[in-house]
C-alpha cells in the first residue's frame, strides 16, 4: 500500500548571509496511513524543518514530498495550503496562536478556515473540556500559561479531525500529568479515527506512546525503531 506520507531524498538548506547551510541531507521516510510515528534527535538536527516541509509550509531544495499521493513540491503556495487545510492538523513548536483572539475564537477560526462547516459549538466545548481548558475560553493567549497555550494549539490542530496530525513537541511545555493526558489523547485519536500522527519529541516516554520511532542526526535519519523495542534497542546506543 502507498504510504500516506513519503519523502524521497529530501534536501533542505537555509541561506545564512551569502552561504547555503544544509539542514536536511537526503531524508527518505515512509509513513503508512494510520501510523503513530515519533521523531527524535538533538536540537538543531532538522526535525522542525522536516515537519514544516511535510506540512507544506516550506519548499525543499530538492527531493519529493508525497502527501496522500500528491507531490507537494509540484504545487505552488496556494496548492500546498489547500492540501494542508484538507488533510493536515499542525501543532507548532512555538504554538502560533493568534494573539488578538481568545481561546474559543482561535478554535472557531480553525473550524471556519479548515473545517467542512459541520461542527457545532459542542465540538469546541468537547475539545476544550478534554484538554482542561473549559475555564479559559475567554482568555487571550497572553493571558495563558505556556502549557495552556500549548494545549490550545493542540486543540486547534485536532478540532477538524484531520487525517494527518503533525505535532512539533506537543508535550514540550507540559507537566507530567498533562503530558500523559495529551499522549493518551493522541493514542486514542490514532486508534479510533485511524489518524496518522507524526510527533517530534525529546522525551523517551512520549516517544514510546508511538508505534515507531526514528532518530535524526545532522539532517539524516540514523535509526528506525519499533517503539515497543525502544528500551532494549537504546541500550548501548546512548
Ligand atoms: N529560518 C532559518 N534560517 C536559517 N537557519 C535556520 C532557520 N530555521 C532553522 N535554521 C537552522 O536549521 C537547523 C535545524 O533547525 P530545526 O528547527 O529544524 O531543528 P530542530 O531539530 O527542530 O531543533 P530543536 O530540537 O531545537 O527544535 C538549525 O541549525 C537552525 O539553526
Ligand atoms: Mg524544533
Amino acid at each position: 500500500m502507498t504510504p500516506i506520507i513519503r519523502t524521497v531524498d529530501l534536501r533542505m538548506a537555509y541561506r545564512v548571509g551569502s552561504a547555503d547551510v544544509p539542514v536536511l541531507r537526503g531524508v527518505n521516510l515512509d509513513v503508512p496511513g494510520g501510523e503513530f510515528l515519533a521523531i527524535m534527535g538533538p536540537s538543531g538536527c532538522g526535525k522542525s524543518t522536516l515537519l514544516h516541509l511535510l506540512g507544506g509550509l516550506l519548499q525543499p531544495l530538492s527531493g519529493n514530498i508525497f502527501i496522500d499521493g500528491t507531490d507537494l513540491t509540484k504545487l505552488n503556495d496556494s496548492g500546498r495550503t489547500e492540501v494542508r487545510r484538507k488533510k493536515i492538523g499542525y501543532v507548532f513548536q512555538k504554538f502560533n496562536l493568534l494573539p488578538t483572539l481568545n481561546v474559543r475564537d482561535n478554535l472557531n477560526l480553525a473550524k471556519k478556515i479548515h473545517g467542512n462547516g459541520s461542527y457545532s459549538p459542542e465540538r469546541t466545548n468537547e475539545i476544550l473540556d478534554m484538554l482542561g481548558l473549559s475555564e479559559k475560553t475567554n482568555h487571550h493567549p497572553s493571558e495563558l500559561s505556556v502549557g495552556e497555550q500549548q494545549r490550545v494549539s493542540i486543540a486547534r490542530a485536532i478540532i477538524n479531525k484531520p487525517r494527518i496530525l503533525l505535532a512539533d513537541e506537543p508535550t514540550g511545555s507540559l507537566d507530567s500529568g498533562n503530558s500523559r493526558m495529551v499522549l493518551k489523547m493522541l493514542q486514542d485519536l490514532n486508534a479510533t479515527l485511524g489518524q496518522t500522527i507524526v510527533m517530534i519529541t525529546h522525551d523517551y516516554d512520549a516517544a514510546s506512546a508511538a508505534a515507531r520511532m526514528i532518530e535524526m542526526r545532522d539532517g539524516r535519519i540514523v535509526l528506525r525503531v519499533e517503539a515497543a523495542a525502544l528500551d532494549s534497542k537504546y541500550e548501548g546506543f546512548l
